[in-house]
């Protein structure tokens, strides 16, 4: 068993990470921003949600290419399988998270393209663009995308409490294994 998170697992983590929680703000903030700047945010939004789909999706494949560093042998079994749950729901919010928000643009009646940073053309998704309810099916995708992000903050604020928690109380490696600039604290008396 590896002992070790791949600098490139690594690496992901914290970059999909910065970029998720800035795209979570976006989102709840884009909405009442001036009028004139919204052709230019919103095909922002749309492009960086686009990238962390596409990131998350080689993530995924590194980690079954990759195992995992096995957990502390401190922690129960129930401890270990709520760990492997919730980063189970994590890679399936990252996955459907974005994938709702192309739903959304994809069966959207304004029908207006996505580019991906301007440099090429990304496709809606097939059916969707073909229906004929589109506005009643995009609305449905909106609210599935708004709930999905609010899942993805209460998981968040959750995921980050136990990493904290296992850095500062705890005091194992977890968080330094995931963060290797950061040296783990010394055992309490
Ligand atoms: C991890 C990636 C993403 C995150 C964290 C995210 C987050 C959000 C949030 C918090 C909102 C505001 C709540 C709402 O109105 O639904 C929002 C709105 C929106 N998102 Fe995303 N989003 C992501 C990916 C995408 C993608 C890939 C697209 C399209 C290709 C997209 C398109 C939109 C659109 C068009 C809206 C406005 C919806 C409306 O006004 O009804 N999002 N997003
Ligand atoms: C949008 C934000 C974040 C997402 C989506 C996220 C997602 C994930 C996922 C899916 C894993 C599992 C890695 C694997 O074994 O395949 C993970 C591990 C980890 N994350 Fe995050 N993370 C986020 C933010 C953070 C933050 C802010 C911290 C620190 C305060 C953190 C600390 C950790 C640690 C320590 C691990 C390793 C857990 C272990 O070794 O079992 N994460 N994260």
């Amino acid at each position: 068993m590896d002992t070790q998170y791949t600098k490139v697992a690594i690496f992901l983590h914290w970059l999909i990470a910065l970029l998720i929680i800035g795209m979570l703000a976006m989102g709840f903030l884009m909405e009442d921003i001036p009028n004139e700047l919204k052709p230019v945010v919103y095909p922002l939004h749309k492009s960086m949600g686009l990238t962390i789909l596409a990131l998350t999706v080689f993530r995924i494949v590194w980690r079954l290419m990759h195992k995992a560093p096995a957990l502390p042998e401190a922690m129960s079994a129930l401890e270990k399988n709520i760990s492997h749950a919730m980063h189970t729901l994590l890679y399936l919010i990252m996955i459907g998270l974005p994938m709702s928000g192309w739903a959304l643009v994809s069966s959207s009646p304004k029908g207006i393209p996505t580019t991906w940073f301007g440099l090429f053309d990304w496709p809606h998704l097939p059916v969707l663009s073909e229906i004929d309810n589109k506005k009643e099916v995009s609305h449905s995708f909106g609210e599935v995308h708004e709930t999905l992000a609010v899942i993805a903050i209460l998981l968040i604020v959750l995921h980050v409490a136990a990493a904290l928690k296992h850095h500062f109380v705890v005091r194992d490696n977890i968080l330094t294994r995931m963060a290797p600039w950061l040296k783990p604290l010394p055992p309490k008396e």
